[in-house]
C-alpha cells in the first residue's frame, strides 16, 4: 500500500496525465480537502462541474453530488471514490413513492432540495440548495403552491423565512438530526462568549437556539467576517478544517451527538472516500457515475434553472 505522500504525488501525476480535476465537498477528511481543485458546498460543486474545462471529474462528496455533475457535463467522465457513499437523506426520498406525492397534490411547483437522486430531480420543476433555495423560492409567483421535498426541517426553516405555505415531504438527514439540544446548552454555559451557528437541516429547536444559520459556504464565510472568536458549529464536522484555516486564531467547537458513544456527526457516507480510493479511481478510471438519457435531459432543467436563479442573485 502507498504512504500518504506516494498518494498525493501519484494523484497529481494522475491528474496532469489525464486531465482530471478532483472536486470536494467541505465533509470530507482534511487531506482530501487539501489535496482537491475546487473545494465547496452542494451549489459551488454543480457550479464548477457545469464549467470546467477537464475531461474528467473526480467528485468526492456523496452520490448525488456526483450525478448533478454528470447531468450537468455529460460529455465528461464523472468518477467517485467509492459508490456506496450516498446520503440518507437523499435515500428518504425513493423516486416511485415521490411521483406518487406529486401526482396528490396537482398544481403545485416541485422544488426539491440538490440532495436526492436523479430521478427525483426529473420530477422537480426546480431544484434548491440551502445557498440559494430562499432566492429560488422567492423566485416562484406568491400565488403558486409549492411542494417541497425531501427535507422537513429545510422545509418548514423555508416556510418559516418566506412565509411561504409548502407541502413536506416527510424525510430529514440523520447527522443533523442527531444534535444534542442539553449538550449544546451546557457548551454554551461553558463557554459564553461562543456563537451557535448550524445548517437548516438541523431540527427546528436547534435552530430557534442558533445565532446563525446557513449552508456549509455560508457558515465558513460567517465565521470569517464575525468578530467573535468562539463558535460551535452544529453541522458535519468537516467544514471545521475550512474554518480553522481561514481563521486560525478562532476557536471551533463540534456540536456534541446525542449518543456520545458514536461520533454520529461525521457523515458516515463522507468519510467512506478516502486518499487510496480517489488514487485508484483516477488510475482505473472507475467507479464511474452513469445516467439513463432520458433521466439527465429530465434532470437537467429543473438544476439549470437553478444555476440561471443562483446567477441573478451574484451566488
Ligand atoms: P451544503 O449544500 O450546505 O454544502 O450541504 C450539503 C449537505 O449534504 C448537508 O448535509
Ligand atoms: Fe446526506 Fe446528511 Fe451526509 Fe449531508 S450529512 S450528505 S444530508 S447524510
Amino acid at each position: 500500500m502507498l504512504k500518504e505522500a506516494e498518494l498525493k504525488e501519484a494523484i497529481t501525476q494522475l491528474k496532469i496525465e489525464k486531465n482530471a480535476v478532483i472536486m470536494a465537498h467541505y465533509y470530507q477528511e482534511d487531506v482530501i480537502q487539501d489535496i482537491a481543485d475546487v473545494v465547496g458546498d452542494s451549489l459551488a460543486l454543480a457550479q464548477q462541474a457545469a464549467q470546467t474545462k477537464a475531461d474528467i471529474i473526480l467528485l468526492s462528496g456523496v452520490y448525488f453530488m456526483g450525478e448533478t455533475a454528470k447531468i450537468l457535463s455529460p460529455e465528461k467522465k464523472v468518477l467517485v471514490p467509492d459508490v456506496k457513499a450516498g446520503c440518507s437523506l437523499a435515500d428518504s426520498c425513493p423516486a416511485e413513492d415521490f411521483a406518487a406525492f406529486k401526482a396528490k397534490h396537482p398544481g403545485h411547483t416541485v422544488v426539491t432540495y440538490v440532495n436526492t437522486t436523479a430521478a427525483v430531480k426529473a420530477l422537480s420543476d426546480i431544484v434548491v440548495t440551502s445557498t440559494n433555495a430562499v432566492g429560488v423560492i422567492n423566485s416562484i409567483p406568491s400565488d403558486q403552491p409549492i411542494l417541497f421535498g425531501p427535507d422537513r426541517n429545510l422545509g418548514a426553516y423555508l416556510q418559516s423565512l418566506t412565509g411561504r405555505k409548502m407541502v413536506l415531504w416527510d424525510g430529514a438527514c440523520h447527522v443533523h438530526e442527531q444534535f444534542s439540544i442539553e449538550k449544546i446548552v451546557a457548551l454554551k454555559k461553558e463557554n459564553p462568549g461562543a456563537l451557535l451557528i448550524a445548517h437548516p437541516e438541523c431540527k427546528q429547536p436547534l435552530l430557534v437556539m442558533a445565532d446563525f444559520i446557513g449552508s456549509t459556504a455560508a457558515l465558513l464565510k460567517y465565521t470569517q467576517k464575525e468578530k467573535h472568536a468562539q463558535f460551535i458549529v452544529a453541522t458535519e464536522a468537516g467544514i471545521l478544517h475550512q474554518m480553522r484555516k481561514a481563521s486560525p486564531s478562532k476557536t471551533f467547537i463540534p456540536a456534541p451527538p446525542s449518543d456520545s458513544s458514536c461520533a454520529c456527526n461525521d457523515c458516515e457516507f463522507m468519510k467512506l472516500n478516502t486518499l487510496e480510493k480517489i488514487y485508484l479511481a483516477l488510475k482505473n478510471e472507475r467507479p464511474e457515475v452513469l445516467i439513463d438519457e432520458t433521466v439527465r435531459r429530465q434532470a437537467v432543467v429543473p438544476i439549470e434553472r437553478m444555476l440561471d436563479i443562483s446567477s441573478q442573485l451574484n451566488l
